[in-house]
This record gives structure tokens, sequence and C-alpha cells, in this order.
């Protein structure tokens, strides 16, 4: 059976930062609280409508590719998690294919609120461990900053706009993707929701006026929730790889909140510099959250090869869930793997395409 390695990772984030002191100007709140009770000091947020998650997901996703030394065109399948697609459908994994010019891969979106990427990352290893897919590309990426009610200082304060991704490949070399465990217990869904929009709820005069398309939370349940899972998924992750947690060179949480990590950390008694902390600079990006966090920790030389790692997270559903993770880099430094002539060929034939549909519908339209 092969095994699946992270052999590239890129991010993306909008350029546009809200500071604290920004949003104490918007609602009733201030840096030193927002500090003390989450740790983020500024989130980065999307402006106009050039910027979205889908375009986050495929700088990010290219970049991964550009990492990993591989065409666009090698991907076998695109699995996007985010809870703010672009569209009901299409699915952004499939705008995202299009932008890479991934020509061969396969493509879909899939929810698990912030525990996505752990969900998304798990299913893509499944599918190179099981030999469907050679080569996949994980995204996250959300734009939270479209959903959040700008005067409601419960949750304006602690959501930012971002996207990371990898790139998955399979090697018969041990390493990558272990053990992991993903849990749901939807008995807590009403605790944080985004319930307008969709089949139960559509849009409506009245869904918009009772604020339905915005996120709504139960802050102090969830935070009881996160501190509750966080360390015991951890933990199990550990254990499915055969490993010890004293055998980690550092953790990668979904950053929410630093009082949710301290409580994980002492959970597993390891010291807390042993996790990857980055919320202050972004804020909590939902499913964006752990691969941003890892890129930062790759590019601090946290992470190097042959190190064990765990990303975990929780999340909307309720969803929760962990990976156990020996870091690899990239597999291949062949020379003439060009990345960027390949999605430009890609995005050429996606083009024509587009032309010849647009000639066929001429053409019938006439013969009707
Ligand atoms: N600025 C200033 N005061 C605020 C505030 C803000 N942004 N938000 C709430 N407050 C006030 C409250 O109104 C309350 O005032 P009161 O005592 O007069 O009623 C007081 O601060 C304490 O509020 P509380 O909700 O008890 O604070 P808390 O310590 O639970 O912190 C959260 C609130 C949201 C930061 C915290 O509960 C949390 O992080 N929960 C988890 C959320 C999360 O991670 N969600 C995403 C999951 S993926």
């Amino acid at each position: 059976m092969p095994y699946a390695h992270i052999t590239g990772w890129g991010m993306s984030v909008p350029p546009k930062v809200l500071t604290n002191d920004d949003l104490s100007k918007i609602v009733d709140t201030n840096d030193e609280w927002i500090r003390d009770r989450t740790g983020i000091r500024q989130r980065h947020i999307v402006e106009d409508e050039s910027q979205s998650s889908a375009t986050l997901g495929f700088e990010a996703a290219f970049q991964a590719l550009r990492v990993a030394n591989l065409r666009p065109s090698d991907v076998d399948l695109i699995i996007c998690s985010t809870s703010t697609p672009e569209h009901i459908f299409p699915a952004t994994a499939c705008l995202i294919q299009d932008q890479l010019g991934a020509t061969r891969a396969g493509a879909f979106d899939l929810l698990a609120a912030c525990s996505g990427f752990i969900y998304a990352l798990n299913m893509g290893a499944q599918a190179i461990k099981s030999g469907s897919a050679k080569n996949v590309v994980v995204v996250g990426t959300e734009t939270l900053s479209r959903f959040v009610d700008w005067s409601d200082r419960n949750t304006c304060i602690l959501f930012g706009d971002g996207a990371g991704a990898f790139v998955l490949q399979a090697s018969d070399e041990p390493g990558g993707i272990y053990g992991g465990v993903m849990h749901s217990d939807g008995s807590g869904g009403d605790l944080l929701t985004l319930l307008g929009g969709g089949s139960r709820h559509p849009a409506t005069e009245l869904t918009v006026h009772t604020g339905m398309h915005y996120i709504h939370m139960d802050g102090k349940e969830v935070f009881r929730f996160a501190t509750r899972v966080m360390a015991q998924a951890t933990m199990d992750a550990v254990a499915a790889s055969g490993w010890k947690v004293e055998d980690l060179s550092i953790i990668i949480p979904h950053q929410a909140n630093y009082r949710i990590i301290d409580a994980a950390a002492r959970g597993l008694k390891m010291p807390i510099d042993k996790f990857m902390i980055n919320l202050d600079q972004y804020g909590n990006t939902s499913t964006a959250s752990i691969p941003i966090a890892t890129v930062e920790a790759a590019q601090q030389g946290r992470l190097k090869k042959g190190d064990k790692t765990v990303f975990v997270g929780f999340g909307a559903g309720l969803t929760w869930g962990a990976l156990a993770v020996e870091w690899t880099g990239p597999l291949s430094t062949e020379k003439s793997v060009h990345p960027e002539r390949d999605r430009l060929y890609g995005r050429a034939r996606s083009l024509y395409r587009r032309i010849v549909r647009k000639i066929e519908k001429i053409i019938w339209g006439r013969n009707e």
C-alpha cells in the first residue's frame, strides 16, 4: 500500500489587514479585551469581488504545486474544504481546478467547518492509499468576513480570511500521513451556525432581515467543547499511528483561540512552545488555519524532514479530528517540470472548450 506524503504547501491571505483597533471603531470592543480573551491582534479580510474563496484557494494550491514541483496536469484529484464556498454549486474545487488548468483532475468540495482540512486531508490520503489517486491537491479556503455580522462583537472579532493548500503524493517510502480520527456530534449543531441560503431557509426578505445569513455562535459552549476534545483527539491520532506523544516535534492546532490551545497543551502535559501558533496575525481562518500555520512552521524551520506532527482541529457540526503526520517535503527535483507553462496550457484548453461551447450553442440555436 502506498504512503501519502505531503510534498507541497502554499498559502494566500488578502493584503487588507483589520487590527483590533480598527474593530474598536466599528463595535464596542477594544484591543486589550480581544488579545486577553483570544490572542488575536489582527486578521486579513477580502475587499472587492476580485478576491474570493476560489481565488485565494487557487493561489495557495498553485504555490503548493510549485513547491512539490508538480504539473497541474499530473493532479488526479482536488478536494476543497470550505464553509464559505463561492456558490452553492458549482463546487469551489471545480473553479480552482479550472484556474489551475488541472485538466485531468476530479474535483469536489467538502464541508466539515473548521475541522474540514483534517477531514479533506484524510480523504485525500485514503484516495492515495487505496490506489485510486497518485497526486492530490487539498485546499482549505475561507472568506468568513463575507458572512460576519459586523455589529456582533461576539463573532466579528474572531474570524479572518485566507487559504492554505497541500499537495499529497503517493510513494512506497514510509512517511506522510499515518493514523487519524474524525468525529462528529450533531446534537451540538445549534452552537455554531449559518442557517440562511440553504434548502431549509432559502434567501428571502425575512431571512435577510432576521440575520440568518450571518454566523451565530454560543461562544462559551463552543469553548467548552473545544477544550474537551483537542487533547484527546491528539492522543488518539498518535496512538492510531503507533507513536507516543513525546515523539511529536510540533503540534499544529486549529487557530481559534490561544486559551483553547493552552488548555490542549495542559491536557497533553506538553509545553505551549511545542504548538505552532499564528492566530495573532490571522484570527480564526476556519478550515484554512491548519495549512496556513503549517506553511509558516515550514518557513520558520519548525518542520523538518522526518519530524512527527499532529494536525488537530474542531468546529461547527460539531466536528473534530486529528491526523498524525511524518513531514516529508518535495519528492521531485526534476528540472524539466514547468508548473506555470503547464497551467497556461490547461487554461488555453479551458478557453478553447468555452469558445466551442458558445459556437455550438449558436449553431444549434439556428437549427432549432
Ligand atoms: N469586546 C468586549 N467585550 C465583549 C466582547 C468584545 N468583543 N465580546 C463579548 N464581550 C463581553 C460580553 O458581553 C460579556 O459581558 P458581560 O459580562 O457584561 O455580559 C463579557 O465580555 C464576557 O463575555 P463572554 O462571552 O463570557 O467571554 P468569553 O471569555 O467566553 O470569551 C469568546 C468569548 C468568544 C472569545 C470565547 O467564548 C471563545 O473563544 N469561544 C470559542 C469560540 C470559537 O472558537 N469559535 C470558533 C470555533 S471553530
